[in-house]
């Protein structure tokens, strides 16, 4: 992909269902009882994955574009390998899943996901008496599970949404408490769309969530909200180009995942959220987007700990918008990034100092220095989606052209993103 500067964003924008929500909607659809009708459903290649995998789990998913009709059903041992492609919310919610089924079955996906560590599943659900085979804790994973699933109190060592997911989805099927304590908040969309779908969880100082099982989840309709983490990409070129004016509706606005918007507040972008509404629990609404960084706000310009989980997905995107930060920006407690799609504190360090910014490679973390005028350059997306949508926004704010090679694996998670992006770009 070859990417030109821009001179400004202008104008309105709806985008494609979040991609964490149809993933958990999907999954309750098939769990529940009665029939589930998904709105909105996100476009991305990874939540086709779930859909896939359900299918050959025996479920009924009848898919036009983003209108998705699920039957809910008993699950039934799938006949080949489950391909969870390049999804970690796949293969490690689904797992919680099939932890809790009378049968065995096996995961796996494409060479980045094979990659990935799934020890972090694989404990708290052994210890709820499923049985794992892998090597060295990497999928492919063969999974024997048991519908006499043991409730558990669990403490994750890692702030993780996927593994308090699937420990939540095994609990369903658990006679008794099941309880995941976490050290920092991670997105919480399958309490709320539990909550949405009829089974209780509760949530204590924000950190303890509880579970009684069994519980059964029943259909029904939802709208999936907007994805927030794609959104991102387009509010922080809209602050990063001074003279835009950028509207993006319906998009979910779960304090767990749109964070990122009172990090740039903080670092001086004029960013508002107006008519907000609520859907299962979560909340969506519009964003407005005016360009121009206001450096005499003076606020932290560390993201650390308490923090990460909450913008885990935006780092990449947050570091480049640190190249034009008056003072620069810190980033700690972040090594979970590289266990992503890609390495991406080791990606975006590549990609920013190849455009000539003033960047520390840390192993938790980056200190961006700034502000820096970033050049064009020929850069690689590492095969991450995530990578590639950051690095064409630093390409817009950049002089000279850029090229992205590999720039294709949006569609992970985002096909319209080059489309879209064009659609507001003014050069
Ligand atoms: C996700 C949780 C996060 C995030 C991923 C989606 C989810 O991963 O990075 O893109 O849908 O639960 P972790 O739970 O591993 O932090």
């Amino acid at each position: 992909m070859k990417l030109n500067p821009a001179k400004r964003i202008q104008g309105r924008l709806k985008l494609p269902g979040d991609k964490s929500i149809s993933h958990r909607a999907a999954l309750i659809g098939a769990l529940a009882s009665g029939v589930t009708n998904i709105h909105n459903f996100s476009t991305a290649v990874d939540c086709g994955s779930t859909l896939s995998c359900l299918r050959q789990l025996g479920v009924r998913v009848e898919r036009h574009d983003s209108e998705v009709k699920i039957q809910g059903t008993k699950l039934q041992k799938p006949d080949a390998t489950l391909d969870c492609g390049n999804s970690g919310s796949t293969i490690r919610i689904l797992s919680g899943v099939l932890a809790r089924q009378d049968f065995s079955s096996e995961l796996s996906g494409d060479s980045s996901l094979n990659s990935r560590p799934m020890g972090r599943i694989i404990k708290p659900l052994e210890l709820m008496g499923a049985r794992f085979e892998s090597t060295d804790g990497k999928p492919p994973l063969v999974i024997h599970g048991t519908s006499s699933i043991q409730p558990i109190t669990y403490e994750t060592p890692i702030a993780s949404a996927q593994v308090k997911s699937a420990i939540l989805f095994a609990g369903l099927g658990a006679n008794g408490r099941t309880q995941v304590k976490e050290s920092s908040l991670s997105r919480d969309h399958t309490e709320r769309l539990f909550n949405g779908f009829g089974v209780k969880v509760i949530t204590e100082k924000d950190l303890t969530v509880t579970l009684d099982g069994p519980a059964q989840l029943t259909g029904g309709e939802i709208t999936v909200p907007g994805d927030a983490s794609s959104a991102a990409y387009f509010v922080a070129a809209a602050m990063l180009l001074s003279g835009s004016e950028l509207t993006i509706d319906g998009i979910g606005l779960n304090p767990t995942r749109a964070e990122f918007l009172s990090v740039l507040k903080s670092w001086g972008a004029n960013v508002s959220t107006v008519g907000i509404t609520n859907e299962r629990n979560e909340p969506v609404g519009s964003i407005r987007v005016r360009g121009g960084i206001n450096s005499s706000v003076s606020s932290e310009r560390r993201l650390d700990r308490p923090k990460i989980p909450s913008v885990i997905d935006e780092l990449p995107l947050l570091a480049v918008v640190g190249t034009q930060i008056e003072g620069g920006i810190e980033i700690r407690d972040a090594a979970e990034l590289r266990h992503k799609e890609s390495d991406r504190l080791s990606s975006t360090a590549t990609n920013l100092q190849l455009m000539g910014a003033d960047v520390e490679e840390h192993p938790d973390g980056l200190i961006v220095n700034g502000p820096t005028q970033l050049h064009g350059a020929e850069l690689d997306s590492f095969g991450d989606h995530r990578i590639a949508m950051a690095f064409t926004v630093a390409a817009l704010i950049a002089e000279g052209p850029t090229t992205i090679a590999g720039s294709n694996c949006v569609g992970i998670s985002f096909p319209e993103f080059f489309e879209l992006m064009d659609s507001v770009v003014l050069r």
